[in-house]
């Protein structure tokens, strides 16, 4: 697959990163592009900043060349992780001046899978009805509320309970965490 991970300013780095180092960039094209924002949050929140897997291809904002930019060349799915309120809000209203918000235009008009993982508390209404528009222009909104039913002991794991469902909507298999009512093997 053509996987593109987009990553901006808002709280949850982690869940980025979690995401990021269960891609196989041997079996999928990995494509990485991080808001203005992204950076600063990602350093707030983890020494060092997002780590990227090797063999991601990353893309600056400006950058117009990404293949993704073009409707010719869509990539399969497309993760907003953690997503901002802002980017949200620019994808909701077609905004698409810089690549990130470019892509995502892009894989909605092509009909691929655009996953958005909004971290903000509490909404406002402006927040909602701007999902109300995304999810009517064929988005998927999975929000970053991890669950706690399979006991996580640590920030990672609960990170995960987000992740598991982000990997089960791009169509990735994968062994994070215990699924409900799954059989021990
Ligand atoms: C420490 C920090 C945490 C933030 N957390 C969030 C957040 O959880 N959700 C959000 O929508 N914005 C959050 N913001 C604000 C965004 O970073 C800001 O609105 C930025 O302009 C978003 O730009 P972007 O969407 O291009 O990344 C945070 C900012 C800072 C400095």
């Amino acid at each position: 697959m053509k996987i593109l991970i987009a990553i901006t300013g808002a709280s949850g780095a982690i869940y980025a990163q979690r995401l990021l180092d269960q891609l196989d960039t041997r079996a999928h094209t990995v494509h990485v592009v991080q808001s203005q924002y992204a950076e600063a949050v990602a350093r707030e929140e983890m020494t060092g900043g997002i780590r990227l897997p090797a063999g991601a291809k990353t893309h600056g904002l400006k950058s117009m060349n990404a293949p993704f930019a073009s409707g010719s060349n869509p990539v399969d799915v497309m993760v907003v992780i953690p997503c901002t309120m802002g980017t949200l809000g620019r994808i909701a209203h077609g905004i698409s001046d810089d690549v990130l918000l470019r892509a995502a235009d892009v894989t909605l008009k092509e009909r691929r899978k655009l996953i958005l993982v909004p971290r903000e508390t509490p909404y406002h209404l402006l927040h909602l009805k701007n999902m109300e528009l995304l999810l009517s222009a064929g988005a998927l909104i999975l929000p970053a509320n991890p669950s706690f039913y399979s006991r996580p002991q640590t920030v990672e794991a609960v990170a995960d309970t987000v992740v598991a469902r982000v990997l089960d909507h791009m169509g990735i298999a994968h062994t994070l965490g215990t699924r409900w009512g799954a059989e021990p093997e």
